[in-house]
């Protein structure tokens, strides 16, 4: 990995835009990490338009990779839980690369993080099943079985005592429902067990926003299973999108 080079990713979450280059070799952050509020109006031409000014900041002109919180397959939208519902249906891949000029690949957010942590972070190595879970606006998932990917897993959206459980357990409710810490924590573990007895992980990893605090919540939890706090924290999503930017000859790498 040492000859990796720099790659560039853009992670779209539902309250924030954050871009930066990435050191393959280490998954560091390999410049400032630029953000942005998303748009209330967080239109397909909105959001292609924010990620096209975040590149240029920069004044990155290679490829890069952009994960957002929806099911993607082959670039195209599926679904919109924290982003206008125009998105859905739309190639997301064409938008960004007609706007940008480069190559793009698109994936799921959680994915994305759970790519990053896979490779650099708190999954390194590990065998089984592995769930990456990102703690934000919503809950977004990446399950890996020996180290490879199951896309679009969204158990963000698994139904908890008849809710939506991103609706009861995302960090984004805590605030909303002013709970305090061990509450949320609470409903979090219950989340957890519930993941548990479907799955069995043998790791999940805890990440997005919320594991920037993980003195605050992580010791309450005991779902029976190994837990572990994401290495990358909230920058593992501009790191997994970096990830799976397309490849190009080094000359055109853009820096
Ligand atoms: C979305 C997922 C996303 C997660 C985290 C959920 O509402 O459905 O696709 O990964 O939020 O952003």
């Amino acid at each position: 990995m040492e000859s990796a080079g720099i790659s560039f990713g853009v992670d779209i979450g539902g309250t924030g835009m954050k871009a930066a280059p990435v050191d393959l070799a280490t998954g560091a952050l390999a410049g400032d990490r630029l953000r942005i509020d998303t748009p209330r109006d967080s239109t397909p031409e909105r959001l292609a338009g924010v990620v096209a000014d975040l590149v240029r900041r920069h004044r990155w002109a290679g490829p890069i990779g952009v994960c957002m919180p929806t099911v993607v397959t082959h670039g195209m939208v599926r679904t919109a839980a924290n982003i206008d519902e125009s998105w859905i249906g739309v190639d997301a891949e064409q938008i960004f690369r007609e706007t940008i000029g480069a190559p793009v690949n698109v994936l799921n957010d959680a994915d994305a993080a759970g790519l990053a942590e896979m490779t650099w972070g708190a999954g390194r190595g590990r065998d089984g099943i592995v769930i990456c879970l990102t703690f934000g606006t919503g809950i977004g998932s990446g399950m890996f079985v020996d180290g490879v990917l199951v896309p679009n897993t969204e158990l963000g959206h698994l139904e908890l005592d008849g809710y939506d459980a991103e609706k009861r357990a995302a960090a984004s409710v805590r605030r909303r429902d002013g709970l305090g810490w061990a509450e949320w924590a609470e409903r979090v573990d219950h989340y957890l067990r519930h993941l548990v007895t479907l799955f069995s992980p043998e790791l999940i990893i805890l990440g997005g926003g919320a594991s920037k605090r993980p003195d605050k919540w992580v010791d309450r939890l005991d779902p029976g299973c190994e837990l572990v706090v994401a290495a990358l924290a909230n920058d593992a999503g501009i790191a997994g999108a970096a990830l799976a930017a397309p490849l190009v000859p080094s000359a055109a790498d853009g820096q």
